[in-house]
């Protein structure tokens, strides 16, 4: 059974509501999740995970929600190597913003494989303009990410 950091950015609450039902189910699982809503890398280092999930949604013109901005910037300036830890990114957004569709979540796979993480499946894009059950597309994406990702 594995620790999870499941790191939640959200305007308006869907990415909270998809955070909440990932979280579930990675503990019916058996797992552990600490979910973070004020993420930063203190919290990811105090959690001793084994894996990272990031849930987000983007905002304005590709922008990260302000509540994970602090995440992104710190992740930067203190640049904490994952010398291989599994994560994986769950992101939501709307592809009538074209350019910057789910932008936020693949700023933040940029800066995961950067930090040297290991991504086992391909970050999960839920556009609001095709799916009215984001909390669904996420658990069968969780599915393969929780084989690949996890322990037991
Ligand atoms: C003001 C505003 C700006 C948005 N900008 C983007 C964007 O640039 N790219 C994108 O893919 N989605 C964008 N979206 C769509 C949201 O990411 C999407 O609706 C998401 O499900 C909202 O999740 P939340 O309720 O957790 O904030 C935007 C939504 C709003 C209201």
């Amino acid at each position: 059974m594995s620790v999870v950091y499941l790191a939640v950015g959200s305007v308006s609450g869907t990415a909270i509501a998809v955070g909440q039902a990932v979280k579930a189910q990675l503990e019916a699982w058996g797992h552990t999740v600490v979910q973070d809503e004020t993420p930063d890398v203190e919290g990811l280092n105090a959690s001793g995970c084994d894996a990272v999930l990031i849930c987000t949604a983007t905002t304005g013109q590709g922008d990260i929600p302000a509540n994970i901005i602090p995440f992104y910037v710190d992740l930067e300036a203190r640049f904490p190597l994952q010398n291989g830890r599994p994560f994986g990114i769950i992101s939501l957004g709307d592809s009538s913003y074209d350019t910057t569709f789910c932008q936020a979540g693949a700023l933040f796979e940029e800066r995961f494989l950067e930090l040297q993480g290991s991504q086992p499946v391909a970050r999960l894009t839920i556009n609001a303009m095709e799916t009215i059950t984001p909390d669904e597309d996420a658990l069968f994406w969780l599915q393969a990410w929780q084989a690949a990702a996890l322990k037991g």
